[in-house]
């Protein structure tokens, strides 16, 4: 593990937020309205719907939390989360973490220059390998807020590394480190499709 990922774990551990235990079956009910978009079960037919389905229940909290209080803006989800206690967002994360994840397919054009970026980063810009948090098959790391992402629509990868880079949608909420903010803006247009659909196929 290079330096740059090492620092940036100790930050973002000493920042982490703790949270509720959350109760799956409970979930389940409060997450019904949830599935008109995310599916059922988390696994989201729609590209631009993210797929909660085996997402971490730390990130999924983080989340949560940052939509309803406006940190992060998702307009489709206005007013969603306003009635939602804690222990109803522990709940929802608890239950969506406890769903199997579905795995897309990855452009066998972009496949080459996706698996380079995420497994082996840029050494000359300085970025670090994807797997050296989001693990080498994309599972993340749950535990340390670090979020699954194999599986995930293409589509709504590349808007949140967009998004991470232009600080767009509240994505600048990625912590005092800024972690994906620095590694998105040394990202190109042509990277992150690339490294997006690699993601979509992966598992
Ligand atoms: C009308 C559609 C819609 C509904 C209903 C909806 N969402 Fe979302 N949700 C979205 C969209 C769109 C995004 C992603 C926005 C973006 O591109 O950043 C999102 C993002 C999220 C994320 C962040 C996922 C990630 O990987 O970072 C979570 C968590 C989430 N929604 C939870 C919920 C919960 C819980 C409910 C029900 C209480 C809900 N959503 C209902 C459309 C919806
Ligand atoms: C040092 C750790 C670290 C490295 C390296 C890293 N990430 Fe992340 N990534 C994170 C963290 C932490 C978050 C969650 C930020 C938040 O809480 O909003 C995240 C979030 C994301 C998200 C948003 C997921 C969602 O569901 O909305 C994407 C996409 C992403 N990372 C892609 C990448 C890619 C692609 C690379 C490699 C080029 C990469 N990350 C490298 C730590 C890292």
């Amino acid at each position: 593990m290079n330096k740059l990922i090492v620092s940036l774990l100790l930050t973002l551990g000493i920042t982490g937020v703790a949270h509720a235990a959350g109760d799956a079956t409970a979930g389940q009910a409060k997450a019904a309205v949830c599935g008109a978009c995310h599916g059922p079960d988390g696994n989201s037919p729609a590209p631009n719907f993210p797929k909660l389905a085996g997402q971490g229940e730390r990130y999924l909290t983080k989340q949560m939390h940052d939509i309803k209080d406006g940190k992060r803006t998702v307009l489709e989800m206005t007013g969603l989360l306003t009635n939602l206690s804690d222990q109803d967002l522990a709940d929802i994360a608890a239950y969506y973490a406890s769903q199997k994840g579905s795995v897309g397919a990855a452009d066998p054009k972009l496949v080459a220059r996706g698996e380079k970026l995420f497994r082996g980063g840029d050494l000359d810009k300085g970025l670090p390998a994807c797997t050296g948090c989001h693990s080498p098959n994309g599972a993340g790391n749950a535990a340390a807020g670090f979020p699954h992402l194999s599986g995930q629509h293409a589509q709504y990868i590349a808007k949140q590394l967009t998004d991470f880079r232009k600080e767009e949608a509240g994505r600048n909420n990625d912590g005092d480190a800024q972690t994906m903010r620095t590694i998105a803006r040394k990202l190109s247009d042509e990277d992150i499709a690339a490294v997006s659909s690699y993601i979509q196929g992966l598992h």
